[in-house]
């Protein structure tokens, strides 16, 4: 599942579109960010992936360098741990010189009624998403300021940051307070050069998300492709497209930005009249009688 990149969605950017740029990426050893790191390897970029599990990190660098020719490099960091994530930044510093970008991608989520979190779940996935996020944001912003460089900065949230979510009220909580980070930080760092934004996927197929989201049968009863408008998942390419797109060059004034990548699906569960996409296309003409003849009441 993690590698869904359909081939029939093309890479979006033009060759060399992220040359001589270093990107590091959280979580990049599996699903999104691996799909986003491989994009941003194949556009020239030199790319470090960090995340808990080194093994599974050196594996996914063998085969991303083997399949793009690229430069990547795999460093085990927890997130929620400041003293790892200076070791992060010293660490490709070290290799590459210079970093440009930072994508926040390292996210914990799993569904539960909220009544049955014990206080260590739900602080175990507000310390991933939020303290993880503020950690390298942290530590990153620091030293591009004092370095005096242009940098860039990519948040992963969700739609449900926007409208919160019932059985996912840490990840909620979390990226809905990364959304926030991103607005204030486009604010308060724009003037160092910095830019700030976050992508809101819908449904992307990952074995990470769908094991916590829609373990067992779920994934049948709770079909994410019934709610998109569109009545498909997102490809893992397109969301890169997007990512590379908001990291490089061509998207240089764009800053305090969410872009949601979504088919359309939070907007379908918001508008009021939205589920009438279930009456037949027959009954729509005595409908419309009914309706035209409640003009003259
Ligand atoms: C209730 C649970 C639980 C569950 C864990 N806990 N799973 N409680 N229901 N299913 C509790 C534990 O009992 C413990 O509390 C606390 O949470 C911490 O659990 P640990 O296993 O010790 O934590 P850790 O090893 O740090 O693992 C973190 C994790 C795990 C979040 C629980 O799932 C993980 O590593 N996730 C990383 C990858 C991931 O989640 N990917 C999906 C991202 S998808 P106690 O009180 O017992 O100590 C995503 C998509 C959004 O964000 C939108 C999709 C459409
Ligand atoms: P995933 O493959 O499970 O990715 C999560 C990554 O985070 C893993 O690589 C994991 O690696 C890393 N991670 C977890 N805890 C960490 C920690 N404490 N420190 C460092 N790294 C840690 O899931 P995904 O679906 O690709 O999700 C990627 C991002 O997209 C997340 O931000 C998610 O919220 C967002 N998103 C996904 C979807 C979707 O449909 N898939 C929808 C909306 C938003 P380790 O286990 O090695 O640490």
């Amino acid at each position: 599942m993690d590698k869904q990149s359909n081939k029939t969605v093309p890479g979006a950017l033009r060759e060399g579109a992220l040359q001589d740029k270093t990107i590091v990426v959280t979580g990049g050893g599996t699903g999104l960010g691996r799909a986003m790191s491989t994009y941003f390897l194949q556009l020239g970029a030199r790319v470090v992936i960090a995340s808990r599990k080194i093994a599974v990190l050196e594996t996914a660098a063998a085969e991303m360098a083997a399949e793009t020719g690229g430069q990547v490099l795999p460093i085990a960091c927890d997130v929620r741990d400041i003293t790892q994530v200076e070791h992060l930044l010293s660490r490709s510093l070290q290799t590459f010189g210079r970093v440009d970008a930072l994508v926040n991608n390292a996210a914990g989520n799993f569904i539960a009624p909220t009544e049955r979190l014990s206080a260590n779940a739900f602080s175990t996935v507000i310390d991933i998403v939020l303290k993880g996020t503020a950690n390298c944001t942290l530590a990153f912003g620091k030293h591009w300021i004092a370095e005096r460089q242009p940098a860039s900065i990519l948040n992963m949230i969700t739609t449900y940051a926007f409208t919160g979510s019932g059985y996912v009220t840490p990840s909620a909580a979390a990226k809905g307070g990364v959304l926030a980070l991103t607005r204030s930080l486009a604010a308060e760092w724009g003037k160092y050069g910095i830019r700030s934004n976050a992508i809101a996927p819908g449904p992307f197929p990952t074995k990470g998300a769908w094991e916590r989201l829609l373990p067992g049968d779920l994934a049948q009863q709770f079909d994410f492709k019934d709610y998109v408008p569109l009545k498909r998942v997102g490809d893992h390419q397109e969301l890169a497209n997007l990512a590379a797109f908001l990291l490089s060059d061509f998207a240089g004034y764009i800053n305090g930005e969410t872009i949601t990548i979504d088919g359309g699906e939070w907007l379908q569960g918001a508008g009021q009249f939205n589920r009438l996409a279930a009456i037949p296309d027959t009954l729509w003409d005595a409908l419309e009688q009914q309706t035209r003849s409640a003009k003259g009441s």
